[in-house]
This record gives C-alpha cells, structure tokens and sequence, in this order.
C-alpha cells in the first residue's frame, strides 16, 4: 500500500514514520521547504521521544519527503494533517485544510484514493471536502487523532481507540481500505469506532473538551481550597479513587495550554454557537482556564505587594513536559505577564528545542531579552535559581523533586516557592526553609 501524509508537524510525522514503520511506502508533503530539507536530511524538527531514530531508520528507504502534491498520484491513501489553528473568534481556520484539498484536486487523475482527515475539524467539515471533491473519484474518511505531545510515537503505535467515519456505511470499500492500512491496529485489538462523518468529528471535541473540564473542575474548586485552607492535591487524590472519576486529568495547575485543548474547547462553543445552542458548560470550562492564570499571579503579587524590579525564575517553558511546544503555553504567559507587572524573568526548561523555540520566539540571543531586556534564559537550573526573589514552577517536571533544593536554597534571594503545578514535595521544600504557595495548596 502507497501512502501519503500531508502535513508534516507533530501528527504528521508521526504518522508518517509510524506508518513506514509499518512497512509501507510513505511519502510526506509540506508546503515548509526546510522543514522537507531537515527531515530528509534525519533530523527531526521537533523534540519526541523515538521520533528521529524511526526517521533515521526509514527514510531514503520506504519513506521520504516532499513538497510536490505530484507525489499523491502514486498513492492509495491520503492522510490530511494540516494544522487547523485559532481563528480571531475562535472558529476553527479551515485555510490549511481547503487549500491542501485544492492542491490534492490538482493532482487527481481519475484513479480512486482515499482521502482520511486526521486534522481536528468542525463538524460538516468531511462533507465540504467531499463536496470540494465531488467531481473526483475518491472517498473521503475522518479519521481524528487523539495522540498526546510528549507520548507521540508511544500513542500512535498503542491508541485507545481508532475512531473512522464514512459518508455511506453501506459502501464496503473505504472501509475494508482504512482496516487494511490499520491492520497493525486489528492485531493488537485496538477497539475501531465505525461511525459516520458527523459523529467522528464530534467524538474528537468531546474528548478534549471532556478532559478540559475534568482540569477546570478542579482548578475552580482549588481556588475554594485556597481560601478555606485545604490540600487540592489530597482532595483530588481522594477523588481519583472512584473509578468513576478516575485520577487522570485532576491535577489542580495555572491551567490548560498546547496547541490542541484551548483552540478545541473554544471551536467547539463556537458550534454551539453557531447552532443557536447556549454551551454553559464548555465555556466555563474556558473561562475558568483563563481566569486561573490571574488567580495565581494575584497570589505572587500579594506576596510581594509590588513586581517592579524582583527577579523570579520560571522553570518551564514548554506547555508540558517532554515536548518544545510553546503553543498556548502558561509559563510562557505568565513571563509575559510578570514582564508587563516590571518584573525581570530568568527562564528554563529541561528540553534544549523548548529553549530554543523561546529563543526564535523572542529574538533574543541567549542573555538579551525584549521588553526592556528584563527576559533571560538559561541552560543550568542552578544559574537561573541564582539571586531570585521567588522561583516559579510552570510545567510539571517531576523531576524538579530531584534536584538539590538545598543548594537551591543557597542560591536564591529568597526562598519563596510558587508551585504552578503542585508538583513539588511541599513538606520536603517547607523543611528546608522555603516558603511554599502551590494551587489550592499552601
Ligand atoms: N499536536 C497534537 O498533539 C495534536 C493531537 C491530535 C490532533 N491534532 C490536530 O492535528 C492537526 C495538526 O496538528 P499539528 O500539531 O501536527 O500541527 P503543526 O502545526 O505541528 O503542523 C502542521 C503542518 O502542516 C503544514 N501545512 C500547512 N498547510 C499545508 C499545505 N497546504 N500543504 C502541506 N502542508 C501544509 C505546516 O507547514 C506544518 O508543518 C490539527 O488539526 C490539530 O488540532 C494535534
């Protein structure tokens, strides 16, 4: 079986070396010319753990990359995983999307492919492919993925589930094509949730959505936790026990980021929306995610009384751990905000491509910053603990209990903790001396 990937970030990759992996002939198209150059190079844009070693091993062989659409003719399936980011109002922006399917339509030569939307998009987006589509002979499948950044190839190869949806149930043969190409799936009994188009679009919101409102659920309830006097950490632990509720997604934070729940939850209020129907719900889901930063700022701000000139250490730049994706990341909003209150910020993250991105994002060559040049970044936890009046935690590292908070302590101007993610022993940190604010959780 040929195949192609359209969209070469984080699903299409791995999609792409997942399904060489699997032995087929995959070729990769993405309108990013160096990004093409890299990859057929062996180097991997993005940090994911396996992702450059299953590269390595496939490409020049049974996989390669391109920017020519020419390459589809040759193929029997067409996976479509373009970016379908925020627009202004919170839609979906379907551009990517429409403009991959014309330059797709371009290319068609009357021989029948099938072409699978693993792109998260709105509902009755399938049908205007098809529509785009109709003089074509292909069929066209949702196939939404539901992978997690930092876990990326682990999740491709040992999904949940594989959720596909058709136009026509009845029409045996895009469905006997997307089980042969997930054959690998069949074998391990992955379960397959064969649907129509409308519900497998929408099983992708609902997912995300759900999660989300597992996080804001417990992010509200930290805030009474915070005022009463309370340990969120425990009430949620309490509360993961019931297999109904489940421990997952329950950890109380400065809230949801990354490239796919906050754009998910406000596109689908916006279906809501569009429908005349009012999505209480969900838009507290978002509303309470965007509060919550605030919250916790306003608990560093009543420590200090004014921001204007103390230096913090944020520790996590990237929305979450094991991944350089800095799309929606709190940490890096909250450095925005400390920045606007006059505060000066001296940033870190484990993965080397996080600081990196934080580099390109702010032009900044390491030790220049903008803003007043009151932003710097750092290679060395220690150097970006040294003479701070606070240290601020933004992503879960679980290993940050592993560091020496001894010899942190030593170095800090002040030995002022504010956990953004509840991740740290409090009683370990309180021991040493430190004054300890976590979220919901002091
Ligand atoms: N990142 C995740 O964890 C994740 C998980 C599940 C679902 N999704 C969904 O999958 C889709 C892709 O997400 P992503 O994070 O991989 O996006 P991404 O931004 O990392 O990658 C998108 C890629 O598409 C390319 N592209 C844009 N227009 C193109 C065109 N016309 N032709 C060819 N290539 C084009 C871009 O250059 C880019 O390399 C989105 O709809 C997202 O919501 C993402």
């Amino acid at each position: 079986m040929k195949i192609s990937v359209i969209g070469t970030g984080y699903v299409g990759l791995i999609q792409s070396v997942g399904l060489s992996e699997f032995g087929y002939n995959v070729v990769g198209i993405d309108i990013d010319e160096s990004k093409i150059k890299q990859l057929n190079r062996g180097e991997c844009p993005l940090y994911e753990e396996g992702v450059e070693e299953l590269l390595n091993k496939h490409v020049g062989k049974n996989l390669r990359f391109t920017t020519s659409y020419d390459e589809i003719k040759d193929s029997d399936v067409i996976f479509l995983c373009v970016g379908t980011p925020q627009d202004e109002e919170g839609n979906a922006d379907l551009r990517f999307i429409y403009s991959a399917t014309e330059s797709i339509r371009k290319k068609l030569d009357g021989n029948y492919k099938v072409i699978v939307i693993k792109s998260t998009v709105p509902i009755g987006t399938n049908r205007k492919i098809k529509e785009m589509l109709k003089d074509c002979n292909v069929d066209v499948v949702s196939n939404p993925e539901f992978l997690r950044e930092g876990l990326a190839l682990n999740d491709f190869l040992n999904p949940d589930r594989i959720v596909l949806g058709f136009e026509n149930l009845n029409n045996p043969r895009p469905i006997e094509i997307m089980k042969e190409a997930y054959s690998y799936f069949s074998d391990k009994n992955v379960p397959f949730i064969i649907t129509d188009w409308e519900s497998s679009e929408l099983i992708k919101y609902a997912a995300n959505s759900f999660l989300a409102t597992k996080i804001s659920f417990i992010n509200e309830l930290s805030k009474l936790a915070d005022v009463v006097g309370g340990d969120i950490k425990t009430i949620s632990r309490a509360m993961g026990f019931d297999e109904r509720i489940g421990n997952k997604f329950l950890n109380a934070g400065i809230g949801y980021g990354g490239s796919c729940f906050p754009k998910d939850v406000k596109a689908l209020i916006k279906q809501f929306e569009n429908n005349n129907i009012e999505p209480k719900l969900i838009r507290a889901t978002d509303e309470v995610n965007e509060e919550q930063i605030y919250w916790f700022l306003n608990k560093i701000k009543k420590y200090y009384n004014n921001l204007n000139g103390k230096t913090f250490a944020i520790l996590g730049l990237a929305f979450k751990p094991n991944t350089d994706d800095l799309r929606e990341s709190r940490g890096i909003k909250l450095i925005e905000l400390l920045l606007e209150e006059g505060a000066i910020v001296k940033c870190f993250d484990y993965v080397e491509k996080a600081r990196e991105n934080t580099i390109n994002r702010y032009k900044f060559d390491k030790s220049k910053a903008f803003y007043g040049y009151n932003l710097y970044l750092f290679e060395d936890i220690y150097k970006t603990v040294e003479n701070v009046d606070g240290i601020i935690i933004t992503t879960e590292y679980s290993n940050l209990n592993e560091e020496d908070w001894n010899k942190i302590g030593n170095l800090v101007r002040n030995k002022v903790v504010f956990d953004g993610r509840n991740i740290l022993d409090k009683n370990k940190i309180k021991n040493l001396g430190f004054k300890y604010f976590g979220v919901g959780r002091n």
